[in-house]
């Protein structure tokens, strides 16, 4: 049947009933809020390139875990902007640096009971050179170095989870990290720590206001021989496959809009939880549209998280938890 038996328009009528046939949901425990823990008391300095975005300090992080209970959010991602960095990146894996601290001061509270505190395990906040891993040179010039990177990252995943992360979610891209991380986290007592694994990060202009907030830009180069080339899908799955065989308990799908594809295809193959990351380039050009008045901000913001979240990813890591969760709620 087609027209005019069949009117699509009937189920669009009020607002009722276009609840009611609504296939898709975001709900503000869908939402994981990044925070950027920094050395000091009382911090809270703004991100120039992303509006509403701060480097906090560990007692002001506590303050807005506070918050994000009240609005329902499901949980956390911490990056940390340690107070000194060096060629290793040794503070990612300092039984006292910031996330470490961080960690330890919101286990205290009564909102980490209610929140999953994931930690995020790379380097490129921590070295001096600002890559995912440790460099050297080779005949080629200089290469970021898979395995003697791993023994690194390993230590990172330890110490977080000891510290008391719930998840720990490594970012860096280099292979065989997942297995690395979970034989090395089994090894410590932490068998119960799930790995959230960012399977396909792509090599992505829209990183770039995150490289001001967590002041991990590359010095030399870029991230191309270790992040994926945005055109490549087919080996996007490759990756969430290698990374579910080695011991990944979640995957992590990032940037989130120009990749939805990306998302839709990794749900259809996988059955582990998916999450998608709004990245903060995602974050600053709505931002930027709402200052210029181009764009209506609430409606922008909700429209935004409901096409990935129809994609397929079950949760969020987006800037506007907060916003979006207020709207939700
Ligand atoms: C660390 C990391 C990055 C992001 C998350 N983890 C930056 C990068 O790969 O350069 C980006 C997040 C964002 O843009 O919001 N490797």
């Amino acid at each position: 049947m087609s027209f005019p038996e069949t009117r699509m328009r009937r189920l669009r009528r009020t607002e009722s009933m276009r609840a009611l046939v609504r296939e898709t949901a975001v709900a503000p425990g869908d939402l994981i809020y990044p925070l950027f823990l920094t050395p000091g008391e009382g911090v809270r300095r703004a991100v120039g390139s992303m509006p509403g975005v701060f480097n906090l300090s560990v007692d002001e992080a506590v303050r807005e875990a506070e918050e994000a209970v009240s609005l329902g959010l499901g949980g956390l991602l911490l990056f940390g902007l340690p107070e000194a960095k060096d060629e290793r990146g040794s503070g990612a894996w300092d039984e006292n640096g910031i996330v470490q601290q961080g960690l330890r001061a919101l286990k205290q509270t009564a909102a980490a009971k209610k929140l999953v505190l994931i930690a995020d395990v790379c380097l490129c906040e921590y070295t001096s050179h600002g890559h995912c891993g440790v460099i050297v040179e080779t005949p080629h010039g200089f290469d970021v170095d898979n395995d003697s990177s791993l023994d690194l990252l390993s230590r990172t995943a330890v110490s977080l989870a000891q510290a008391g992360a719930d998840v720990v979610a490594p970012s860096d891209m280099m292979d065989g990290r997942v297995r690395a991380i979970r034989r090395a986290l089994d090894g410590c007592g932490c068998q119960q720590t799930p790995i959230l694994s960012y399977a396909a990060k792509f090599a992505s202009a829209f990183y770039g206001p995150f490289r001001e907030a967590a002041d991990s830009a590359p010095q030399f180069g870029d991230r191309k021989s270790y992040q994926m080339d945005g055109a490549n899908l087919r080996e996007a799955l490759r990756e969430i496959d290698l990374d579910l065989e080695e011991g990944a308990d979640m995957i992590l799908m990032k940037p989130a809009m120009p990749y939805l594809d990306v998302i839709r295809a990794a749900r259809e193959r996988v059955g582990v939880p998916i999450g998608a990351y709004q990245v903060s380039g995602e974050y600053s050009m709505l931002q930027a549209a709402f200052e210029l008045g181009w764009l209506d901000r609430d409606r922008a913001i909700l429209e935004s998280l409901l096409g990935i979240r129809r994609a397929g990813a079950d949760f969020i890591v987006t800037y506007f938890a907060k916003e979006a969760a207020k709207m939700l709620g």
